[in-house]
């Protein structure tokens, strides 16, 4: 039986629903606690959520919330995992959400982060997205694999921690591929925990620019040293679930070797933090001319319907229309990644661009990402409420 009901993998056939649906997204605004140094370009900082918000930020291990603020005259809203457990609090005291950002070589927020997000600063949160690591049941004798590249260990560091408290029987194998010791996040977080958990946590440095004692663990994670590893330290047979997070090419790769060696699909789960692609903007002004062949768009958030008409030459998503009228349509990523753009068609039909986020039986109960969606009818229903 699967430990995890399956969540954003791709099985062959329908998968079953996660058992926690995704909610929908919304924002207050926190204040930043603490900025922990990670590496030289990465950072962990720690918001503070008031009692009276302890309810919406309640999360999953392997939950990221998006960030929102303005840079350079421009609203800029990026999506981060967070790093820690969740925290329950019985005491009425504040709890605490952490996240840990690591500078994107040219990239915009993450720069500005490293810096810019400082003790007593305010920023505007998400409430919790993603299904990830759902379904979290009965952890005894399993063994989880977690299997990450660079950044995409925080997502880990929540799920390392929940399997090996959760239980005194379950197993957290962690595969971590990064360029040198000093480019790993977490490294002391994680020989901390392998210290309290030394039977039962198994920590796998790869590192692409250094030279380790073991070959298997030096150079590149490609293909014939993901084989050698699966022959060697990590034995597919005895493990009940992956999980992966890391670079399109390293997800793909991963996913693509352990079908070969016969692990089923829907026990390989992935999260993307980018596809590679050019970033996207999620709202491109368009107008509307006189006479113009255009889309009747109607989209239902919050209770309260908002029409919107896209010209059919303008090609535009319809998250890009829905702002027009609705400001505050979710989204994070606006890349096809996320799922926070999530919503039903209702009316009429689409075309979606990309889809890493969405899993089949969403698909087929007629949810789309709206990030990605262009309409293909005269008239189109959206509701995001649903
Ligand atoms: C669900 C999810 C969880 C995530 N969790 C984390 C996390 O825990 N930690 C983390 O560090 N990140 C995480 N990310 C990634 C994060 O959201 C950002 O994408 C990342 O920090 C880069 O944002 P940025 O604004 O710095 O870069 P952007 O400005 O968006 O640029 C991204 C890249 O594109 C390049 N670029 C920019 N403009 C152009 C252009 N015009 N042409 C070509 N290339 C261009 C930049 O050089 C950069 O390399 C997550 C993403 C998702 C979707
Ligand atoms: S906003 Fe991230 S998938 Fe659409």
């Amino acid at each position: 039986m699967s430990l995890f009901s399956p969540a954003r993998a791709t099985p062959p056939a329908a998968a079953a629903p996660a058992s926690r649906e995704r909610t929908r997204a919304r924002f207050h605004t926190l204040e930043v606690e603490d900025v922990r140094p990670l590496t030289e370009d990465s950072v962990e900082v720690t918001f503070t959520v008031p009692p009276e918000l302890a309810d919406d930020y309640d999360h999953l291990p392997g939950q990221y919330v998006a960030l929102r603020t303005t840079l350079d005259g421009e609203e800029v809203r990026r999506s981060y995992s967070l790093c820690r457990a969740p925290e329950h609090r019985t005491d009425g005291r504040p709890t605490r959400l952490s996240v840990a950002v690591k500078r994107d070589e040219g990239g915009l927020f993450s720069t500005w982060a490293q810096t810019g997000l400082h003790p007593g600063f305010r920023i505007d949160v998400m409430s919790p997205q993603g299904t990830f690591t759902s379904g979290l049941d009965d952890l005894d004798q399993k063994h989880v694999v977690g299997i990450a590249a660079g950044s995409g260990i925080t997502p880990l560091m929540a799920l390392a921690h929940t399997v090996l408290t959760r239980s005194r029987t379950s197993r957290f194998t962690l595969l971590f591929t990064n360029r040198s010791t000093l480019d790993v996040m977490f490294l002391e977080d994680l020989a901390d925990l392998k210290d309290r958990y030394p039977t039962r946590l198994t920590l796998h440095h790869v590192l692409s620019r250094e030279q380790r004692t073991a070959p298997v663990l030096s150079g590149r994670l490609d293909e014939p040293k993901l084989r050698t590893i699966l022959g060697s330290l990590i034995d597919p047979s005895d493990v009940d679930e992956w999980f992966l997070c890391g670079p399109l090419a390293l997800v793909d790769l991963c996913r693509a070797v352990l079908a070969d060696v016969g692990v089923p699909r829907e026990h390989i789960r992935f999260e993307l933090f980018t596809t590679g692609d050019e970033p996207v903007r999620a709202a491109r002004p368009v107008t509307v001319s006189a006479g113009e062949k255009t889309v009747r768009i109607e989209v239902n958030l919050d209770g309260v319907s908002s029409t919107v008409e896209s010209p059919v030459a303008a090609r535009e998503s319809v998250l890009n229309a829905a702002l027009r009228v609705r400001p505050d349509a979710p989204f994070a990523c606006a890349g096809g990644v996320c799922g926070t753009c999530r919503a039903r068609v209702i009316e009429g039909s689409v075309t979606m661009t990309e889809n890493y986020a969405l899993e089949p039986d969403e698909l087929e109960r007629g949810y789309v990402l709206t990030c990605q969606s262009h309409p293909t009818s005269d008239r189109l229903v959206v509701d995001y409420d649903v």
